[in-house]
């Protein structure tokens, strides 16, 4: 029997959860062995819906940030609103927060670097960890980690183990979830094969990402199971101790009991 399944990035804010939020975050997911989730907000709406989350859950802890892609329109004072948000006890990260250049009609590069500069030094004045989302802007986000020299984990991390090895060396954490299960993942096979497990973070990014045999559907803190199961696998280990030291790790980074 599976336990100690520590989710380091879920949005259980998605409407994809509207259904049987209640039931799931309730006794579902820790009746299938989950022990913690870190539920991250991608703009201020659903930064504040994530403070309500780890006020009603004991095990639910949250990241408040505004994401790249919901960069462009902010309020005035919105500097200001994340961080009384972030100043919440069971708010432990500032996240997620990061470059997005696959998607860069939601907002322009240089409004992302602002937005993303803005909330690193917030992290630092606040010594907070941060939670970096990066898609094809590895050189850029890179440079911004090597600058502020925050603490924290690069989350679905998806670049090459040459890239992971930069962000080790800043003493950052790496996160990996249900791509390592896929088909031709090969830079995150390489990365599960090779990191240091003290430096590893499971997470589900759900309601996506869901590992094989539930690629294309609806994921949620669970199945991680399956994730601990591939990298046991790769690394001829106990998928559990996968499990265990994983969760450990995101309990020290996050700075949870
Ligand atoms: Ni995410």
């Amino acid at each position: 029997m599976i336990h100690s399944i520590f989710d380091s990035h879920a949005h259980y804010d998605d409407e994809q959860f509207d259904e049987d939020r209640e039931q799931l975050l309730g006794w579902v997911l820790q009746e299938k062995g989950v022990t913690g989730i870190i539920n991250m907000g991608a703009d201020l709406k659903s930064s504040q819906t994530t403070l309500e989350l780890t006020r009603r859950y004991d095990y639910i802890f949250g990241g408040a940030g505004v994401h790249p892609e919901c960069a462009r329109d902010l309020p005035e004072d919105w500097l200001a609103q994340l961080q009384s948000i972030l100043r919440e006890p069971k708010i432990v990260a500032v996240g997620e927060i990061g470059l997005d250049y696959h998607w860069l009609d939601e907002c322009p590069k240089d409004r992302q670097k602002e937005v993303f500069a803005a909330q690193l030094e917030l992290a630092q004045k606040l010594a907070m960890p941060v939670v970096i989302h990066d898609r094809e802007a590895h050189g850029d986000v890179l440079e911004f980690l090597q600058q502020y020299k925050p603490a924290g984990v690069v989350h679905c991390f998806s670049g090459s183990w040459e890239t992971a090895r930069e962000i080790l060396k800043l003493g950052m954490y790496i996160g990996l979830g249900g791509v390592v299960t896929f088909k031709n993942a090969r830079h995150a096979v390489e990365v599960a094969e090779k990191v240091p497990l003290e430096r590893l973070l499971l997470e589900t990014d759900a309601p996506y990402m869901a590992p094989v045999p539930y690629r294309g559907k609806r994921n949620d803190s669970s199945l991680i199971a399956f994730v601990a199961e591939k990298i046991g696998e790769l690394r001829g280990i106990d998928p559990q101790a996968v499990l265990d030291i994983t969760a450990e790790n995101s309990r020290k980074l996050f700075g949870i009991a």
